[in-house]
């Protein structure tokens, strides 16, 4: 698995799935609501139904973001607590990673009841509160939903490991028989994305499929049971109050399970654009995504879903439509170099895929599966971004200062695109990847299950440095689940707010100004050498320089610039620097 393209991550020891949750029918929704609107959201409803077209939606690591009670693990009430920072920042909405209770086989990627919190992160109070908070503030929250899989501690799983071979609650996971004279090989060559084969072999002779970690059984989507209690768990969110849902792996839920089964030995081959993958992409996806659309649309405004979805550009759009999810995730800015003519191509099919379907396009530079895009753009091209970071990030040497320049470029330019914009925790800091993380500490199930081949994902989310100084840098607590190194003390936001020129403020202006200055979803190219050059609606342009010269201002009036410092004349743009201006 390739560091740079999966969606994959990481694994920690197991606790049970604490309140012994009730996968179907049992309802403990606290905010009965006749009709489903956002019983949370009652105070100040927000109310348009496109907010998400053009949305600066920010990811939220719960575990990772702020501790409130000192445990060193972030929670709820830490979210909570920072929203007049997430306000003041800009954005529009918040993606919370998963909270719910987990053992954190993959850092809560593993879900063991998906209506509830996980106690370690606070309660459902809690949550409540965290989206009145967010929208009193006119901040949009979506939740991640994970569907793919559940926690091996699942009451479900629980149920099929104690049920006989063939029985009902086996059949809401994928249990087979191995093949060979014995049964004793797998039953197909499968493999795990997190490193051996996708199949684990139980005492009685039944294996069953994970695509991630072991401790992720993969369900059954043919299964009645699964789709109707996802349908309960979607309007449990809604009508708790959230606004949508970043659909984690939307791509795999749908599989050919028919015998023989295919071989698909390599889980990171590029998929097939007709959909005959017998694991990913398949057309049957529709259907089910057809039924989720009937529930958002029961919610005034409906609820949004976003895919994260590793399909090829031009299946996007299936994802995308407005009876499917409604949007999709491209990842292709967050695997491309600092290259005008690549940035280029992948704005234009982006765009292009976009235009073929009714929503917008989406953008990302970072997330919590990537290595950083401060640290990416630091490293000589073609850097294998693995190898790196298993050398612990010295071999090549990171040039951090032409990282972060060219990070807070590629920014600009991606804030500057119509569409929306997904941003990481911790990149307004212009935080780098940390590759040198103890290697005790690390807890992504990667680690582990490639035998120490592959670091994982660890270095991205290391809890965010809040004051320059103090336990954990105000994150809360003296000791962070993941230790913070030395070098984000400088980094922290306190240290860094107010201060012309840092990365905070010039999120901060970014993000202000793209407010006002978002028009029509369009935009006109520009030719300049070396340069991703282009004019938005309004008469407003960005330009960034990729190549090795500055090149002249190309507007009369600048508006915001990556390099120079707000006041300092600007006639030229510099090399890894991109400017706004009309
Ligand atoms: C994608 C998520 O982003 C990643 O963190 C997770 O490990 C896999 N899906 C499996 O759920």
């Amino acid at each position: 698995m390739s560091h740079a393209q999966t969606p994959s991550t990481p694994r920690p020891p197991a606790q049970p799935g604490a309140r012994g949750a009730q996968p179907t029918e049992t309802r403990d929704v606290r905010h009965p609501s006749s009709r489903p609107e956002r019983a949370g959201a009652a105070s100040a409803r927000l109310t348009d139904p496109d907010w998400w077209r053009q949305a600066a939606v920010y990811q939220v690591y719960p575990r990772s973001f702020a501790d409130s009670d000192g445990d060193g693990i972030g929670d709820i009430r830490g979210v909570t607590s920072r929203l007049d920072y997430l306000k003041d920042l800009g954005v529009d909405a918040l993606w919370l990673s998963p909270f719910y209770p987990s053992p954190l086989a993959d850092g809560g990627y593993d879900v063991s009841d998906y209506r509830d919190v996980d106690p370690r992160l606070g309660t459902l109070d809690d949550l409540r509160d965290l989206v009145a908070g967010a929208h009193a503030r006119g901040l949009h929250l979506i939740v991640d939903l994970v569907p793919n899989h559940t926690s091996d501690q699942h009451p479900w799983f629980r149920q099929a490991l104690a049920a006989a071979p063939g029985s009902a609650a086996r059949d809401r996971y994928i249990f087979r028989r191995g093949t060979g004279p014995n049964e004793e090989a797998p039953p197909s060559d499968w493999m795990s994305h997190f490193g051996g084969s996708a199949w684990t072999l139980l005492p009685d002779g039944d294996w069953y499929l994970h695509l991630f970690a072991a401790e992720q059984p993969d369900l059954n989507w043919e299964n009645r049971d699964v789709r109707a209690d996802f349908l309960h768990t979607i309007r449990f969110w809604g009508e708790l109050g959230v606004d949508g849902f970043r659909v984690d792996v939307a791509h795999g839920l749908a599989k050919d399970l028919t015998e023989p089964l295919r071989s698909q030995p390599n889980l990171d081959n590029v998929l097939p654009s007709d959909g005959s993958d017998p694991l990913y992409d398949r057309d049957e996806l529709e259907n089910i995504y057809a039924e989720w659309r009937a529930v958002f649309n029961t919610f005034t405004p409906p609820l949004m879903a976003v895919a994260e979805a590793w399909a090829p550009a031009e299946r996007l759009p299936r994802y995308a439509r407005a009876t499917s999810l409604g949007q999709a995730f491209s990842f292709d800015l967050a695997t491309t170099e600092w290259d005008s003519a690549a940035f280029r191509r992948v704005i234009t099919t982006g765009l292009a895929d976009a235009s073929r379907g009714e929503a917008t396009t989406t953008w990302v530079l970072s997330n919590h599966d990537i290595v950083r895009h401060a640290t990416r753009f630091g490293l000589p091209a073609g850097t294998p971004l693995d190898a790196w970071l298993l050398g612990d990030g010295t071999e090549p040497p990171l040039d951090q200062a032409l990282g972060l320049a060219r990070a807070r470029a590629a920014t600009l330019m991606m804030l500057a695109l119509p569409g929306s914009a997904y941003l990481f925790q911790g990149e307004e800091l212009g935080l780098p990847e940390v590759a040198d993380l103890p290697r005790e500490t690390l807890a992504d199930p990667i680690w582990e299950r490639t035998g120490h081949a592959l670091k994982g994902r660890d270095g991205a989310r290391v809890p965010l440095p809040w004051t320059a100084s103090g336990p954990g840098l105000g994150f809360g607590g003296s000791a962070p689940w993941l230790p913070q190194p030395a070098s984000f003390a400088e980094l922290a936001a306190s240290a860094q707010a107010g201060v012309p020129g840092s990365t905070l403020e010039l999120y901060r202006r970014a993000l202000r100004l793209r407010r006002e200055l978002q028009g029509p979803e369009s935009l006109e190219w520009v030719d300049t050498a070396d340069c991703v050059h282009f004019r938005r609606p309004g008469g407003w342009q960005s330009l960034t320089n990729c190549g090795e010269h500055a090149v002249a201002l190309p507007g009369r009036e600048l508006l915001l610039a990556s390099a120079h410092l707000p006041g300092e004349p600007v006639t030229v743009v510099y090399p890894n620097e991109t400017v706004w201006c009309r």
